[in-house]
């Protein structure tokens, strides 16, 4: 028997049908993320060289079944498609990267006018469709050649990236305004370079890794340059950044605080150093004789200022106050601890709002996107057709509902990328890891819009959960 209140009143719904307490700030951008070697295939194409992936995955032993990036989604060829997904989702902007060795097959000297023209027409197509083109330009394809002479462990291949950076600006700044340089440096160095499961596959001792790490940030600072002397006054530039997702092990000052103190030093090879242009105290007594070595002038080009900074969410890593030097302590997860279909990927919705809180109020960063977020799950497509990925619309909803929370308390987060449009080639993790929202069968190319698609062009339409 109804009581006082209809359905629509007890789930917090007015008569439209429009959830009027949790919607986003008018504006607020939606899009989709993706990265050239996880989609594209065609990497003997148009002149492309060869980059660190290609050589890794095509390296017996590195990937899931030794799969590689060679065909993936072939959205090289099929981006028609993809951009015909993202106007039926009503997508406002796609996040996307270019492959350094389009553009420059060897890392640096004669460019590749090929490369350039595929993505001014990718580009074009996409702001026919009425979306917002957001342009990463180094999402870990490293060309092979300059790897050969060091890849990062050298201040030549950041000196090489400002260079590609300010040519491809100059070439396509009249299609892109939005510019990211670099992916997730805390990935592409600690995995490629440190634990060696993601390309090239080394193990550098403390300090050449501490070295590596300081050419990836001065290489950001060098691009951010090079975009801006380029790409004209309209473009807007930051960086995408996996930031470590330091959260209060529950709502009380001192673990807050705790989560503050954890953010910053976390954080202190990559995004911290960005902002404040200096090595946190903490990690360079960590590293004690295996600190980097850096002149003034080079923290100075690190900390170039941005206008947004992104950051990439799946995690989150709870800690709490502690006595001692750092101020916190990282509580190790039980082995109940609930996690997507990718063993890594805990699941910690409540990051989606400490992490963007935590960033504005220790790095004073003014301008936030996220992105990327989104997770893996083990879809199937049933037999009436249709992907029905219940956990990832669950997994969605519940960091979503954190985000509304920053946003609605001032966070000035301005957008969010979903990770991903289809999916993809997950680096090691070949293709045995589905992060998308449209299934993609890998044998035929088809592609099919999952239940998650559907939540999410809903959320999109409504602007709010
Ligand atoms: C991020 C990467 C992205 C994708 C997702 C699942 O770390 O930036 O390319 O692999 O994880």
């Amino acid at each position: 028997m109804p009581g006082k209140f209809g359905v629509a009143e007890m789930v917090g719904e007015t008569a439209e049908g429009a959830a009027s307490d949790r919607s986003f700030s008018q504006g607020f951008l939606w899009g989709s993320a993706t990265a050239a070697y996880q989609v594209e295939g065609a990497v003997k194409e148009d002149g492309r060289g060869v980059s660190i992936w290609d050589t890794f995955s095509h390296t017996p032993g590195k990937t899931f079944q030794g799969e590689t990036g060679d065909v993936a989604d072939d959205s090289y060829h099929l981006y028609p498609k993809d951009i015909a997904l993202m106007k039926a989702l009503g997508l406002k902007a796609c996040r996307f990267s270019i492959a350094w060795p389009r553009i420059f097959p060897e890392g640096t000297g004669k460019p590749n006018q090929k490369g350039i023209d595929h993505y001014r027409k990718f580009c074009e197509a996409l702001l026919e469709a009425g979306v917002t083109p957001y342009c990463t330009l180094y999402h870990w394809d490293l060309p092979q050649a300059l790897e050969d002479k060091g890849g990062w462990q050298s201040k030549a291949t950041a000196q090489a990236f400002g260079e590609y950076a300010g040519y491809t600006a100059s070439k396509l700044g009249d299609v892109i305004h939005q510019w990211m340089t670099m992916n997730e440096m805390a990935s592409f160095i600690e995995l490629g370079y440190g634990a060696g499961v993601h390309a090239p596959g080394l193990k550098l001792s403390k300090q050449k890794l501490a070295q590596a790490r300081h050419w990836a940030v001065y290489g950001h600072g060098l691009a951010v340059q090079a975009i801006r002397a380029n790409a004209g006054r309209e473009a807007r530039i930051g960086s995408a950044e996996n930031a470590a997702s330091a959260i209060p092990a529950f709502n009380a000052p001192e673990h807050i605080e705790a989560a503050k103190k954890a953010f910053v030093l976390m954080n202190a090879p990559y995004l911290t150093v960005m902002h404040t242009g200096r090595y946190a105290e903490g990690y360079l007594k960590k590293q004690g004789a295996d600190a980097p070595v850096f002149t003034a002038e080079e923290m100075k080009v690190i900390a170039t200022p941005t206008d947004f900074q992104g950051i990439n969410i799946y995690t989150a890593t709870p800690v709490r106050a502690a006595a001692n030097e750092d101020g916190f302590e990282v509580m190790k997860a039980p082995s109940s601890y609930p996690h997507m279909a990718s063993p890594w990927l805990s699941i910690g919705p409540e990051a989606l709002y400490w992490v963007p809180k935590l960033a504005a109020e220790t790095l004073g960063i003014k301008e936030m996107y996220i992105t990327e977020n989104g997770c893996s799950s083990d879809d199937v497509v049933a037999e009436d057709g249709e992907v029905y990925d219940t956990d990832r619309v669950m997994y969605l909803t519940a960091y979503l509902t954190q985000l509304q929370r920053a946003v609605s308390e001032g966070v000035p987060v301005k957008g969010y990328f979903l990770w991903s449009l289809l999916d993809n080639y997950e680096w090691a993790d070949g293709y045995s890891k589905r992060f998308g929202i449209t299934y993609v069968d890998f044998k035929t190319q088809k592609r099919t819009p999952k239940l998650s698609s559907k939540f999410y062009g809903n959320l999109i339409a409504r602007n709010g959960l």
